[in-house]
């Protein structure tokens, strides 16, 4: 198995173990805890000028922090996304910039497609026929793309409430589209179900494989480097399983040790109120969140109610001093309409929460007016323009 010069394992975020990542595939043999890829620090020789040197062509010109090399990588160029200016938000907000980082411009229109890229290149590596998961939507129609890219099968579980396009676009990639009546959760059990028959069925899921959270690190990367190496004083990120936000948090701290930022920003998890696990556990100064019993949001990738990462979540929260907030759908829609009509940028209402939070959080007094603000704008609006015009409904248009 080709792995890059650094890359020392996998380390269990549970029990400390250690495992070579051609024998450990996914969680922790010995007690099921996730594992998590670990470099050797000392030996990845990376300054600014030598990243500035290099094309933004790709979330793969970062290959000395990832697991595999580049040439090796099953990849459609993802990543080096634009970090966009956003004046009149800056405005409204009180604060000195705010830039939205548009995951929507990835091959598949979402940040999902930095965890597939590397996902299933290790997938590749590990020779597997065929790849398995479930998914809110978007992260099954990227593996499904991926897979495909590959030469392999994509088993995809989504719920019902799965976006048109998620489900038209898994066609479309040729994977086998199963969606199950009712919610993530039941999405799930019948993956799990279908999973335990199949042992040939290598999982893509989330915190599953170690490779997901560990392609997301790379947006933090990006963006340091396209403020010129200042950090924000505040990410805001729409978390629903906090893949991303974790990916964030590991991503700033190897920026740190390595020399090239001497802080870490502020991590901000926006949540929809229907659904907001992390807040609650946030605002409780708990470690770990409790279920939500009935999960109801308009925002399908938030809509997570047993976030099996939250002690990770609430840690790279509370590390980085930042925060966490939740709004309603009204309000989370009403901002994907108000960064289009004054921005020209088009949020998927998952990730309009990211926006929603960040006026929440300027309401509350959270910003002095000095601040540089990022929002994760995660998936491209016309994903789910339906639900986005429905808003529009209400005001007779
Ligand atoms: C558009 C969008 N934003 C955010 C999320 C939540 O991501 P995470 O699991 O990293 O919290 C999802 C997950 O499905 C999503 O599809
Ligand atoms: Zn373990």
């Amino acid at each position: 198995m080709e792995t890059t010069d650094a890359f020392a394992g996998l380390e269990c975020v549970d029990c400390e173990a250690t495992y070579d990542p051609a024998d450990a595939t996914h969680r922790c043999p010995d007690c099921g805890g996730i594992l998590d890829p670990s470099y050797e620090y000392d030996a990845i020789d990376l300054d600014r000028d030598t990243l500035e040197s290099r094309p933004f062509d790709s979330m793969w010109r970062y290959e000395e922090l990832l697991p595999f090399p580049r040439e090796t990588a099953v990849t459609m160029d993802e990543g080096a996304t634009p970090l966009v200016e956003c004046p009149a938000l800056a405005d409204e907000l009180g604060v000195e910039r705010v830039l939205l980082k548009d995951e929507g411009r990835n091959p598949t229109g979402t940040f999902k497609d930095r965890g597939q890229t590397v996902a299933v290149t290790a997938a590749k590596h590990h020779g597997a026929t065929d790849v398995a998961l479930a998914s809110a939507g978007n992260a099954g129609q990227a593996a499904a793309a991926y897979a495909g890219r590959a030469g392999l099968e994509s088993h995809v579980y989504l719920p019902s409430r799965s976006s048109f396009t998620n489900k038209a676009m898994v066609n479309v990639h040729g994977g086998d589209m199963n969606v199950v009546g009712g919610r993530i959760g039941d999405a799930g059990a019948a993956y799990e179900e279908a999973l335990a028959e199949h042992d040939d069925w290598y999982p893509v899921q989330t915190f599953v494989t170690p490779y997901r959270h560990e392609g997301k690190k790379t947006m933090l990367y990006e963006l340091i480097e396209q403020l010129e190496w200042t950090v924000p004083d505040a990410i805001c990120y729409p978390t629903g399983g906090g893949v991303g936000l974790v990916g964030l948090y590991k991503a700033a701290t190897e920026f740190r040790d390595l020399g090239l930022i001497d802080d870490l920003p502020g991590l901000y998890a926006a949540q929809a109120s229907g659904c907001a696990p992390i807040v609650e556990a946030y605002e409780d100064g708990r470690d770990e969140h409790d279920p939500v019993e009935n999960p109801d949001t308009i925002c399908g990738g938030l809509e997570i109610p047993d976030p099996g990462a939250s002690p990770w979540v609430l840690e790279a929260i509370r590390e980085t001093d930042g925060g966490a907030v939740a709004t309603d759908d009204p309000d989370i829609l009403e901002a994907a309409v108000q960064v289009a009509q004054h921005e020209g940028l088009e949020m998927v209402p998952s990730s309009a929460a990211a926006a929603s939070g960040a006026w929440e959080l300027a309401d509350r007094g959270e910003f002095d007016g000095d601040e540089t603000v990022v929002i994760l704008n995660t998936g491209s609006g016309n994903k789910e323009a339906d639900v986005v015009r429905s808003h529009l409904m209400g005001q007779g248009i």
